[in-house]
């Protein structure tokens, strides 16, 4: 089953094909996000701008890369939530009018499902159940991924993804968006203990994190040295950051695998390419006898074969949508599809 798969839900436009699940046939990325760049951050605006001028000749390239003609497309799929509504409806849009003109199903896929599914992309032998770290700008939770179309969130952030700390205090450091590359960078080499930053303790469910604090005292530390005219360490910094990030993911993320008994954790989203992160968990699963699946720095960003791979599953569960679908800005990861 050849399935041309769409994601529009942020900066990047993206177009692949992906037949039976796990074979990318192709993968096309368009990125706007030099175009934010000058701002610190996603502009919606721009973003759909960029989405519109850019679907129509990803997909033909899609098809031309994938070797296939449009009759060969047997489904559509395509990103519907959560997201900046303006730029996922010009994806639903597209997808609705291709899956309608060619007469095929078409298969509307939550993000951050996506996001897991880029794992089974890179590790043919990943089935569920197990646990999934979701670390990207929007999302910050521990799934349990009961079946490839059965999802329940164990915990997550209370307030701000790791991603969007990752970019803010990039943004005022001037390292430019999106920041979380940079700030891995520039941490290789500092000293993670020369700061020490605020830990979060939650009330309630001991799964959930918070990021806003620890966003809040990097940015105080950095503009109180700024007032009093004081050189901070920069890559002290960003270590120090980064680890105080690991320390609110990791020891949660063992602590759900404990609760699940699988010893089978994946990561998923943007942040996942994080050095210290990556590093952090392969310890901590090794120390717990748990085998850990990270997905190749080229899935772990938004792209459209990680959709085409869900797209997969959703089909086989029965999750096609009418021509009334709509795109939804905030969408639980565990509500099952229904027109
Ligand atoms: O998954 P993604 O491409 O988009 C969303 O669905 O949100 O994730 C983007 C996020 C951005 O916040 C970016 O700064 C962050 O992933 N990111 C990183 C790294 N590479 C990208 N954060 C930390 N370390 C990295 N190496």
């Amino acid at each position: 089953m050849n399935i041309l798969a769409i994601e529009s839900s942020c900066d990047e436009t993206a177009v692949a094909v992906v037949r039976d699940g796990r074979t990318i046939l192709s993968s096309v990325i368009a990125s706007s996000a030099d175009m934010h760049a000058i701002y610190g951050g996603v502009v919606p605006e721009i973003a759909s701008r960029q989405h519109v001028e850019a679907i129509s000749p990803l997909a033909d390239e899609a098809l031309r890369q994938a070797g296939i003609s449009k009759g060969e497309i047997d489904a559509v799929a395509v990103t519907y939530a959560p997201g900046l509504i303006g730029a996922l409806l010009v994806g639903v849009s597209f997808a609705k009018s291709l899956a309608f003109g060619l007469g095929v199903p078409l298969i509307p896929v939550h993000h951050v499902r996506g996001h897991i599914a880029a794992n089974y992309l890179a590790h043919a032998d990943l089935e569920p159940p197990f646990l999934c770290l979701c670390v990207s700008g929007g999302t910050t939770a521990l799934v349990h991924v009961k079946d490839y179309t059965q999802f329940e969130v164990m915990g997550g952030t209370r307030d701000d993804a790791a991603g969007e700390c990752f970019d803010k205090i990039a943004r005022v450091l001037g390292l430019g968006y999106p920041g979380g590359g940079p700030m891995d960078r520039l941490a290789q080499g500092g000293n993670d203990q020369a700061f020490a930053f605020p830990k979060a303790h939650m009330e309630g469910n001991p799964l959930d994190m918070s990021f806003s604090g620890l966003k809040t005292a990097v940015l105080n530390t950095v503009h109180n040295a700024q007032q009093k005219g004081e050189a901070l360490h920069l890559p002290d910094l960003a270590a120090s950051f980064a680890a105080a990030v690991s320390d609110a993911l990791v020891p949660r993320t063992m602590e759900a695998d404990r609760r699940l008994g699988y010893h089978k954790i994946a990561v998923a989203g943007g942040v996942a390419a994080n050095s210290r992160i990556r590093a952090d968990l392969e310890r901590a699963c090794q120390a717990a006898g748990a085998r850990l699946w990270l997905p190749p720095l080229s899935l772990c960003g938004d792209n459209a074969a990680m959709i085409g791979c869900q797209a997969y599953y959703e089909y086989q569960a029965g999750h096609t949508a009418g021509w009334a679908l709509n795109a939804k800005a905030s969408l639980d990861i565990a509500k099952q599809w229904s027109e």
